[in-house]
């Protein structure tokens, strides 16, 4: 299997050294802009293989996308962090505009591929990326789901003092503050989260999560890269080993909680063929309520690329 992540910087080259350590693509190629960025970064992760013990080929290369030729998965993650102040959205006219120009250059070398974007803000990214490639919905998705569940579960296992391995859990809607945190789908070792945490400490745990990108942008000065490159491998894992996991995944709802067009974070089976099915959950009033909150907040953004695409048309 071919994996290739565009974007070297701190995701993108966090996400090839798990794809590479882990074996879970035989060989991996990073694309970045700036001039032999990738290719120290690719090379770094070849010469920790005979200390790691893997066999994984890693490739780095500027701007050339014929190295990238039938890849199988395609993570995107090139385009500007934030910084301490910024939103998810102030990035929206930069990286869509990157976006939008890597998934041609992906499509055109790699027309089979599956594409996972990471770049920010997630949801209308996707979209971007989406609609550029011309690819089915199953195919183009984006990858947020996986981080803010994890972030949830692993502020539940500190303070439960268990392993954060016994959490399991799902977040639904955009990547940001409208996230729709779910505590009646959490449990912990199989036992419902709301019989061993009291309301108060649980709402705390998720007022931090839907916060949990912005506390570590105050705390670093940029957004961070260990849990979302790791996620993101995990996607590619679950697709070119055929896991049939299941995960929250952003993708273009048609129809789905009563949504059309809209691209949101939504409970997937992923496999080989991408989203092999969209999970329809039945939600409470409350649930929906956040939900259409959520909705709409991606929607406005959607719109803003949308006038920012027709402007430069
Ligand atoms: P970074 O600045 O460390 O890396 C971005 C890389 O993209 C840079 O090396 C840059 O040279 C490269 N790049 C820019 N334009 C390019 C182009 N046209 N072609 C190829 N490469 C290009 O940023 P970092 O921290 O890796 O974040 C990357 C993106 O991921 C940001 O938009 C960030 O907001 C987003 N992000 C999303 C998360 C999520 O949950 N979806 C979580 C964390 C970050
Ligand atoms: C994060 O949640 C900023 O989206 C990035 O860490």
């Amino acid at each position: 299997m071919k994996v290739t992540v565009v974007g070297a910087g701190n995701v993108g080259a966090t996400c090839a050294d798990v794809l590479a350590y882990r074996e879970i693509a035989n060989e991996v190629v990073l694309v970045d802009i700036k001039e032999g960025f990738a290719e120290g970064k690719a090379l770094d992760i070849w010469q920790k293989s005979p200390i790691n013990l893997y066999d994984t080929r890693t490739v780095g290369v500027t701007n050339d996308y014929t190295r990238t030729a039938n890849s199988d998965v395609v993570v995107i993650t090139s385009g500007l962090p934030r910084k301490p102040g910024m939103t998810r959205d102030d990035l929206i006219s930069t990286n869509a505009g990157i976006v939008q120009s890597v998934t041609e250059n992906i499509v055109k070398h790699s027309p089979n591929a599956i594409i996972i974007v990471v770049s920010n803000p997630l949801d209308v990214m996707t979209y971007a990326a989406h609609i550029t490639s011309k690819l089915p919905r199953t195919r183009v998705m984006g990858m947020a789901g996986i981080l803010d569940t994890a972030r949830y579960r692993a502020f539940l296992a500190e303070a439960l003092n268990v392993s954060p391995k016994d959490i399991q859990a799902v977040l639904m809607g955009g990547h940001g503050d409208t996230m729709v945190p779910l505590p009646r789908y959490t449990t912990v070792g199989g036992i419902p989260v709301t019989e061993l945490i009291d309301e108060e400490t649980l709402n705390a745990i998720v007022e931090r999560t839907k916060n949990g990108g912005g506390e570590l942008v105050k705390l670093m000065g940029t957004s961070a890269w260990y849990a979302p490159g790791s996620a993101a491998a995990q996607m590619v894992e679950a697709i070119v080993r055929d896991q049939r996991r299941v995960f929250p995944v952003c993708v273009k709802l048609e129809g789905e909680y009563g949504i059309e067009g809209v691209y949101l974070g939504v409970p997937v089976i992923l496999g080989k063929n991408g989203i092999e099915k969209i999970i329809e959950l039945q939600l409470n009033e409350d649930e929906k309520q956040l939900l259409e909150t959520s909705r709409g907040h991606v929607k406005e953004v959607m719109d803003a690329l949308d006038n920012i695409n027709a402007a430069k048309a």
